[in-house]
């Protein structure tokens, strides 16, 4: 029987509980797919910081590496300053482990309000490739005569073609396996740059350039959008149906995929893969750790659960991982009353449990 390592970590605030009830529904579906999962658990995040002063331990990430892939609950802890854990210990791991894509759909699911007025399940059904590594995180950078009037800051985003190349070759393979024709649900395949061609003359003519002689060389089968990522966050309002698989750079990644969620119903149930194709991937809820919430069992585990499922696609459990959404879809469309955490009408272990019995059936 096929067995996968799974490293999880819970981390701050809510993290853990959402991450116990994802872990709930893997149990629960592993059985019924024919697969094991052999569970370790890590307990990085703040308290283990504040405890120890350390936020990594020497060898973790190796110790990571060993394992098929991670579960992460959520980053931030609020008597740590705000950049400390995120880059110690959420960016450190998207860079060792060099998950060079961040992929996040943005899926309105059924029975889910959107603040869109008019657009439902159909319309709002989309996926973001954020590139994961480059861009303004590259972390390229520094001060001079800080703390003086005089003060200069600069912060670099940088772009290699290597890294530009293996996201887009990503992307389109994406498309071509999930993209609107694939899934029955459109005409062709579409893959859209999003970028900033007009100001961003270095960075996104670098992307652009890649986008199209990548395209037109090897994936002559999806058709070739451009965007500017202004104008994007627009249509993302007014017109998301005409979006199907959508590639971009990290900050622009970053902020767009906030908006995104917002129309899918919320932190609730956004979900993203941190993805390396050829190593170790982390999966985690896109929400923060929400800490005023922690222990109270209100928190909406639903994210959580779902990037979960994002793992079993990736591990190639695509069966299990169909059934996961569509366990997600059947608990929006007949019990939630609404995804805000306190307002489901549940309690967080009971909406794992509605979800962990629904895929068992
Ligand atoms: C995200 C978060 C992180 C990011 C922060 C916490 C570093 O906003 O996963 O989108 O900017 O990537
Ligand atoms: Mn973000």
């Amino acid at each position: 029987m096929k067995s996968y390592k799974i490293a999880i970590i819970g981390g701050d605030g809510t993290g853990p509980e959402v991450t116990a009830e994802a872990v709930k529904v893997m149990d629960a579906v592993a059985p019924k797919f024919g697969f094991k999962v052999e569970k370790t658990y890590f307990d990085f995040g703040g308290e283990r910081y504040k405890r120890t002063g350390e936020i990594l331990p020497d060898g973790a990430i190796d110790e990571l590496k060993q394992h098929d892939a991670i579960l992460l609950g959520a980053i931030g802890h609020p008597d740590v300053k705000p950049g400390i854990l995120e880059k110690g210990l959420l960016l450190r791991m998207r860079f060792e482990l060099d998950q060079y894509i961040n992929l996040r759909p943005v899926r309105l699911f059924p029975g889910v309000e959107t603040p869109i007025k008019d657009k439902g399940p159909a319309e709002i059904d989309y996926v973001v490739v954020r590139e994961n590594t480059g861009d303004a995180y590259c972390g390229a950078g520094g001060f001079m005569m800080k703390g003086t009037p005089q003060e200069v800051a600069e912060q670099s985003a940088l772009y290699s073609r290597f890294q530009v190349d293996r996201c887009l070759k990503y992307a389109f393979e994406y498309a071509r396996k999930y993209g609107k024709k694939s899934r029955g649900v459109g005409k062709e395949n579409t893959l859209g740059l999003v970028g900033k061609t007009n100001v961003l003359t270095y960075i996104y003519d670098l992307w652009e350039r890649a986008f199209h002689e990548i395209g037109e060389k090897y994936y002559p089968d999806i058709r070739r959008d451009y965007y500017h990522v202004d104008a994007t966050c627009m249509w993302m309002i007014k017109s998301p149906e005409w979006f199907d698989v959508l590639v971009t750079g990290n900050l622009f990644g970053d902020i767009i995929t906030d908006l995104g969620a917002i129309t899918q119903g919320g932190m609730g149930i956004a979900a993203g893969g941190n993805i390396n194709p050829e190593g170790v991937s982390m999966f985690e809820p896109i929400g923060g750790s929400a800490p005023k919430y922690t222990g109270q069992g209100v928190i909406n585990p639903l994210a959580a659960i779902c990037a979960m499922g994002m793992m079993l696609q990736t591990l190639g459990q695509e069966a299990a991982a169909e059934k996961v959404e569509q366990a997600v879809r059947w608990v929006t469309a007949n019990k939630l009353k609404s995804l805000a955490a306190g307002k489901m009408g549940y309690s967080t272990s009971e909406v794992g449990d509605m979800v962990a019995q629904k895929v068992a059936e």
